[in-house]
């Protein structure tokens, strides 16, 4: 087995908190900590979890857009964190990012050849021509014309400007792309248009995705792997075949019960989850999910789960590694365990739950 692209272990970011005249830090946003995962040349991990649960910033940290505070970020066997200068600079052009909103991400006084050549001229690459035909090539391969070169992003519908900011990417030949919600701004009759072009193009490029997204059933399609984050941490990791079939841990049970499916098998009883997320600044202590879990016990008050790993699945929850144990790592057995539990103790309906 080849070497991953890029591997992230107990990554932590933290943002200070400052108060008075002083600007004195009086704590920490801990927006990330402890995350690991790593993800294969080629394929997709799709990042999933509530507003606020920390995945711009895993994306934003594995970039170096904002310092990690803690761990290790490796690409392509290069330690992220101690790159400086032109090390770095050479590492950014490899690792690209496309965010949510293709109105606020491109500036709209600059044409389109501009945005899409700003890179180019930034890393110094290729003489004027050269930079032209990169342009191009890129924008043809997101399926946008040469006539539009000197036109305006606001001359543009929001599918057509996210394929621009996907071929400003795109014209720097990365390997890895951080896509951070790249489709939840469009349209709905256009989503499906721009998701289909991010596969095409990882699998003619031999691209690298870190795709992230509260609509689970994109996730799923896009991914080969899912992490289900939590307030800083994942809880949950498997393959999306082992994530969506067999959910482990109670609160991706919830994510997914709060989606509308046509598949009978697929569906289950909503699990309507109690209270706020607790502040990231002060997380609850043993697991952090335990003052919203329907199935939380004395352990989970005190104890944070260990990760119980299966071959395709990694899940961090005292009840799941107990039915795990006791099905004698069957995920089925446990996963069917777990979700009876669930749809036994959910509670009546007094805060509602949306992913993303
Ligand atoms: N620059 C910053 N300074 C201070 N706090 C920040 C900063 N960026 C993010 N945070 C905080 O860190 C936590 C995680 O934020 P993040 O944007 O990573 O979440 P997210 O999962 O991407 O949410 P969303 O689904 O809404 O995009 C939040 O509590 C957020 O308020
Ligand atoms: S460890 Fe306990 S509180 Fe946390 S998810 Fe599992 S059952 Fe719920
Ligand atoms: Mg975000």
């Amino acid at each position: 087995m080849t070497a991953p692209l890029v591997e992230v272990e107990q990554l932590q970011t933290y943002f200070p908190i400052r108060r008075g005249l002083l600007r004195r830090v009086v704590g920490n946003v801990q927006a990330v900590d402890g995350v690991s995962f790593s993800i294969a040349r080629g394929k997709t991990l799709g990042l999933v979890g509530e507003s606020g649960c920390g995945k711009t910033t895993v994306g934003r940290s594995i970039l170096r857009l904002v310092e990690p505070t803690g761990g290790r970020v490796a690409f392509d066997g290069l330690a992220v964190r101690d790159l400086r200068g032109r090390d770095l600079r050479n590492l950014r052009r490899r690792m690209q990012v496309v965010f949510q909103d293709p109105y606020g991400s491109l500036n709209p006084r600059m044409t389109v050849r501009a945005l899409i050549e700003e890179g180019l001229i930034i890393h110094g690459l290729g003489s004027a021509r050269e930079r032209v035909d990169r342009v191009v090539r890129a924008m043809e391969r997101t399926g946008l014309s040469r006539q539009a070169l000197e036109r305006y992003p606001h001359e543009f519908s929001g599918g057509q400007r996210q394929r621009i900011a996907i071929a400003r990417a795109l014209v720097l030949e990365p390997d890895f792309l951080v896509l951070d919600e790249p489709i939840s701004a469009l349209d709905l009759s256009i989503q499906a248009q721009v998701v289909n072009l991010l596969i095409e193009l990882r699998e003619q490029l031999g691209l690298t995705y870190l795709f992230i997204s509260h609509d689970l059933s994109v996730v799923e399609h896009v991914s080969d792997e899912v992490a289900v984050m939590y307030l800083g941490r994942i809880v949950e990791r498997a393959t999306a075949a082992a994530l969506y079939a067999q959910p482990l841990h109670p609160y991706t049970l919830a994510l997914f019960s709060a989606v509308p499916t046509v598949d009978p098998a697929r569906r289950r009883r909503r699990i309507v989850l109690v209270g706020d997320v607790p502040s990231p600044s002060n997380p609850p202590r043993g697991c952090r999910f335990h003052p919203r879990c329907p199935l939380a016990e004395s352990v989970c008050r005190e104890v944070d789960p260990p990760m119980v790993s299966l071959p395709e699945h990694a899940v961090h929850c005292h009840v799941a590694a107990r039915e795990l144990a006791r099905s004698g790592g069957n995920a089925s057995v446990a996963a069917a365990t777990i979700a009876a539990l669930l749809a036994d103790r959910a509670t009546p309906p007094t805060a509602t739950l949306s992913p993303g």
